[in-house]
């Protein structure tokens, strides 16, 4: 996720239980593009011990196929191609959930960076554009392109966030590609993932909100799994971890000090605060300060009752 997970943030996950395997957020490919230092310093230090994906967004074919054979030479452990992402910056070039509009252009890919990807080569993709009527046609397309897995989030492009992601059409395309596949989508509660893993058509199951919300539902999942009761976390745990995560958003002397480091947690507390609950949300959008903050965390999270960290259902 942009801005979000990155090495710090899986070594975080990891001192929780950690997922079986880590995804880079999006390297944006275009002509002269570079993978960029950040992203590679991540890859080069990646001592989480999982396999990590790293995922590429881009539309101009010869970029792609140099920015593919570039990562080749990192210790990656797959390439995943980015046909999901609604963000208007990127949609305005053609680029992630856009060229889910122009499945010509996404065949010309698949079909030039297939042979020249020896590592395993997945694609993340969304129900269609502006609607879901081409995605069989999707489907039909990615199927003949030798896919490793791939990745589905239950939305169109066009409707971002919005609603519910729609498990039974992922259920459903997971009956229709001959490859696995990995659903994606509003995963908050361990037992919904245990029970799709166990009784769906579906390999995997990516979490990105989720885990920014709950980091031990990695582990939870495998406690349900393992037939066990999943162990939530007590509030004085969670406030723990958001002195870890507190931690691991410090970028020192380039972070700029006290203000944009506050404004940077606050990314995650979006997430996390849906589990806690409205109040606190309301709360940590408006501290200023380290000092604001903790006591707001201590407000909410001085406690040992166990916290679900599920979000309320949406009103629709
Ligand atoms: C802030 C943010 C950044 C994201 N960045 C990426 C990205 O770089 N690549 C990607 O494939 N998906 C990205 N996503 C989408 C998520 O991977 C995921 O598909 C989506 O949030 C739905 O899953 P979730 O409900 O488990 O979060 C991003 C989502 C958010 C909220």
């Amino acid at each position: 996720m942009q801005d979000v997970t990155d090495l710090a943030f899986w070594r975080l996950l990891e001192a929780y239980g950690g997922a079986d395997c880590y995804v880079t957020e999006y390297i944006r490919v275009y002509p002269n593009s570079r993978i960029g230092p950040e992203i590679e310093r991540q890859i080069r230090d990646n001592d989480t011990g999982r396999p990590l994906v790293a995922q590429i967004a881009g539309e101009d074919i010869p970029s792609l196929a140099r920015i593919a054979e570039d990562l080749q030479r990192l210790p990656i452990a797959g390439i995943d191609l980015n046909l999901g992402c609604p963000a208007q910056v990127v949609c305005r070039k053609n680029v992630g959930g856009a060229l889910l509009k122009d499945l010509a252009r996404v065949a010309d890919i698949l079909k030039t960076l297939r042979p020249l990807i020896s590592l395993p080569f997945s694609v993340k993709c969304r129900l269609g554009y502006a609607d879901s009527s081409s995605f069989e046609d999707l489907l039909g397309l990615l199927n003949q392109y030798q896919l490793d897995w791939v990745t589905i989030h239950g939305r169109t492009v066009r409707r971002g966030y919005a609603g519910q992601s729609d498990w039974e059409a992922i259920e459903k395309a997971a009956r229709i590609l001959t490859c696995p596949v990995v659903g994606n989508g509003d995963i908050s509660s361990p037992l919904a993932a245990a029970r799709i893993l166990r009784e769906s058509p579906l390999a995997g199951l990516m979490i990105g909100r989720g885990a920014v919300r709950n980091p031990w539902i990695f582990s939870q999942i495998r406690q349900v799994l393992a037939g066990k009761t999943p162990l939530l976390p007590t509030g004085s745990q969670v406030m723990e971890y958001l002195f870890r995560l507190r931690e691991a958003t410090d970028l020192g002397p380039l972070g700029r000090g006290e203000q944009p480091h506050v404004e940077r947690i606050k990314k995650f507390l979006n997430f996390i605060g849906d589990g806690i609950g409205a109040d606190f949300l309301y709360a940590v959008r408006r501290a200023s300060s380290w000092s604001e903050m903790e006591s707001i965390w201590a407000r909410f999270l001085d406690h040992d009752r166990p916290m679900p960290l599920i979000p309320a259902p949406k009103l629709s």
